[in-house]
C-alpha cells in the first residue's frame, strides 16, 4: 500500500491506525508492507516513530503495545520523500516497489491511497499513469488499485474533470472514491434492515411513510481547519456526499444481488430520480446557517467568523437544511427533509422515518387529544441502534394513549465493539469490493443536485444566511422551514 500525503493528518489519525488494527486482528497477510510519500523528509524510522505516535494516541494504546509496535507492525512501513510532481519521485518509487516485492514478498498488489489536499489528485493520477504504475494488472495477475479521499471536485464540472483525469489513467474497476460514512456500521445495517427483514420493506413507501428527515449534526467547530471550510462550507462539505450517500440508502430499491454494480446503480437511480430545482426556486428547498459565539460542552466557544483563518465578514455557511423530493413510484410526494451543522446542540447523526397517522381515529373521547404517529429512528452515531415509537395504552381505568419506545442498542445486542468505517473500508479494496465506494455516476450526480443551490447561494452573499447561537439546534429558520409543511425536526434525544 502506498499512502500519498503520508506525513499528514489523515494517515495519524485514521489510515495507519485502522491498518495497525486489521494487523492485529490477523486481517492483513504477513508480506504487507506500506510505502509513505511526501514531500517532508523523513527516514524509515523517523516515520515509523511518528506512526507509533500516532496509533498510541488515536488507538489509545497501553505502554506494552505501544513498545511493541515496531515488531508488530512499524517493521512494514517504509517512507519515501520526493516531490510527487516529478517523474523522478515515480521512479524511485517503483524501484522502492520492486525492491519490496523481492524482499518482503508483497507479489505486486498494488493499494494508492490519496490522502494528499485534493489539488494534488489531478497530478498523482497523471504521473502514475505516465510511469506505468497505474496498470490494471500485471503478467502475474497481481492487481492495482486507487483510493481517493474527498472532496471528489468541489462543484460538477471540476468532478467531472477529476473523473475524466482519474478514468484516463486507471480503469473505473480500479477506482475506490471513499466516503466514510457508507463503512459506518450502522449504515450498512440499513441494507441489512432493509432487504434481510419481511416486515418492513412492504411499509417502506409513499403509502406508509409520511416523510423523512436525516440529521447529521456535530457540535464541533471547524476545528482550525478555517482555510479548507472557507473553501468548503457545510454544503460541500457533509451533504453532497455522507447526507445523499444516507439519503440514497434509505430510498433505493432492492438490488438485484448483492454485488458493487448492483447496488451501486440502485443508489444512482435514487439520485437520478431527485427533483432538481431552479435556481429561482433554491430559497425554497434550501436554507443556510452559519454559527455564533455560544456554548458547547458548557464551555464559551467563539463565532464562526471570529475563528482562526475565516474572514470576519465570512458567508460561508455551517449549517444547511433542505427539503428533496423523489420522483418516481414509491416516493412521490414524500418530503426528505435533510440537516447538517457544526456547532450545534449534540453530536448526533440519525435517519427518522416518520410513518402517517392512523387514518380514523376511533379513540376520540379518550383522555388523548392527539395520536402520535409512529416514529422509526435509525441512530447512525453516537448510542448505534434504532428505535421504533408506537402507542400504548397506559394503565388505568381510563383510556389514556401514550408513545412508547422500543429500543435496540447496538452496544447491548452484540458484545463486540464495531469496527471504525477505515478499517471496513481499507479491507474491502484490498479484497476488491467496491460497494461501498462511490461510483463515478453518483459523485457527478450529487454535484448536479447541489450545484445550483451553490451557486444561487454565492450569488446571494450574506442575504438569506441565518445567524444561529452554538450549541443550539440550528436557526430559528430552519424550524420554520419545516413548519411551512407543518411538519417539526425531530430533535436526536439522548433518552433511546
Ligand atoms: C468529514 C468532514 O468528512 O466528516 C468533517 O470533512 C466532519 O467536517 C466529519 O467533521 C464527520 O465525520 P464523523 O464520522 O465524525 O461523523
Amino acid at each position: 500500500m502506498v499512502i500519498f500525503g503520508a506525513s499528514g493528518d489523515l494517515t495519524e489519525r485514521k489510515i495507519v491506525p485502522a491498518l495497525y488494527y486489521l494487523a492485529g486482528l490477523g486481517m492483513l497477510p504477513p508480506e504487507f508492507s506500506v510505502v509513505g510519500c511526501g514531500r517532508t523528509p523523513f527516514s524509515h524510522e523517523q516515520f515509523r516513530e511518528k506512526m507509533r505516535q500516532a496509533v498510541t494516541e488515536f488507538l489509545r494504546l497501553p505502554a506494552e503495545e505501544s513498545a511493541a509496535f515496531e515488531e508488530r507492525f512499524g517493521s512494514r512501513l517504509y517512507y519515501l520523500a520526493g516531490n510527487f510532481g516529478e517523474p523522478v519521485a515515480y521512479e524511485q518509487l517503483k524501484g522502492l516497489l520492486n525492491q519490496l516485492d523481492r524482499d518482503k514478498g508483497t507479489a505486486g498488489n498494488r493499494l494508492f491511497y490519496l490522502a494528499t489536499p485534493p489539488s494534488f489528485f489531478p497530478l498523482v493520477v497523471g504521473q502514475l499513469g505516465s510511469a506505468g504504475l497505474a496498470r490494471p494488472k500485471d503478467p502475474r495477475g497481481n492487481w492495482t488499485r486507487i483510493v481517493i479521499e474527498k472532496p471528489f471536485g468541489r462543484d460538477l464540472a471540476s468532478a467531472r474533470e477529476l473523473n475524466r483525469v482519474v478514468t484516463a489513467a486507471f480503469n473505473e474497476d480500479q477506482v475506490y472514491r471513499i466516503d466514510h460514512y457508507l463503512g459506518k456500521e450502522t449504515v450498512q445495517n440499513l441494507l441489512v434492515f432493509r432487504f434481510a427483514n419481511g416486515v418492513f420493506e412492504p411499509i417502506w413507501n409513499r403509502r406508509y411513510i409520511d416523510h423523512v428527515q436525516i440529521t447529521v449534526a456535530e457540535d464541533l467547530g471547524v476545528e482550525g481547519r478555517g482555510s479548507y471550510y472557507e473553501e468548503a462550507g457545510l454544503l460541500r462539505d457533509m451533504i453532497q456526499n455522507h447526507v445523499l450517500q444516507l439519503l440514497s440508502l434509505v430510498a433505493m430499491e432492492p438490488p438485484a444481488t448483492f454485488r458493487a454494480d448492483a447496488v451501486r446503480d440502485e443508489k444512482a437511480k435514487v439520485l437520478r430520480s431527485v427533483r432538481s430545482f431552479p435556481a429561482e426556486r433554491v430559497h425554497e428547498f434550501a436554507l443556510r446557517g452559519q454559527y455564533r459565539e455560544g456554548l458547547a460542552h458548557g464551555a464559551s466557544v467563539p463565532a464562526y467568523r471570529a475563528e482562526p483563518k475565516v474572514a470576519p465578514t465570512s458567508v460561508t455557511e455551517t449549517f444547511a437544511a433542505l427539503k428533496f423530493h423523489i420522483d418516481n413510484w414509491r416516493w412521490a410526494d414524500v418530503p426528505f427533509y435533510l440537516r447538517s451543522g457544526k456547532r450545534l446542540a449534540k453530536r448526533a447523526s440519525e435517519i427518522a422515518i416518520q410513518f402517517r397517522r392512523v387514518p380514523h381515529l376511533l379513540f376520540r373521547d379518550c383522555a388523548t387529544q392527539h395520536i402520535e404517529p409512529n416514529l422509526l429512528i435509525v441512530h447512525i452515531q453516537p448510542d448505534e441502534g434504532m428505535s421504533l415509537r408506537f402507542s400504548a395504552k397506559a394503565p388505568g381505568a381510563i383510556m389514556q394513549i401514550e408513545p412508547v419506545t422500543m429500543n435496540f442498542r447496538y452496544g447491548e445486542a452484540f458484545s463486540s465493539s464495531p469496527p471504525t468505517a477505515y478499517e471496513t473500508l481499507l479491507l474491502d479494496c484490498m479484497l476488491g469490493d467496491a460497494t461501498l465506494f462511490n461510483r463515478e455516476d453518483a459523485v457527478e450526480l450529487s454535484w448536479e443536485l447541489v450545484d445550483p443551490i451553490l451557486t444561487r447561494w454565492r450569488e446571494d452573499g450574506e442575504k438569506g444566511l441565518a445567524f444561529y447561537e452554538s450549541g443550539s439546534w440550528g436557526p430559528a429558520e430552519a424550524d420554520a422551514f419545516i413548519a411551512a409543511d407543518g411538519r417539526s425536526w425531530q430533535q436526536p434525544d439522548i433518552t433511546h
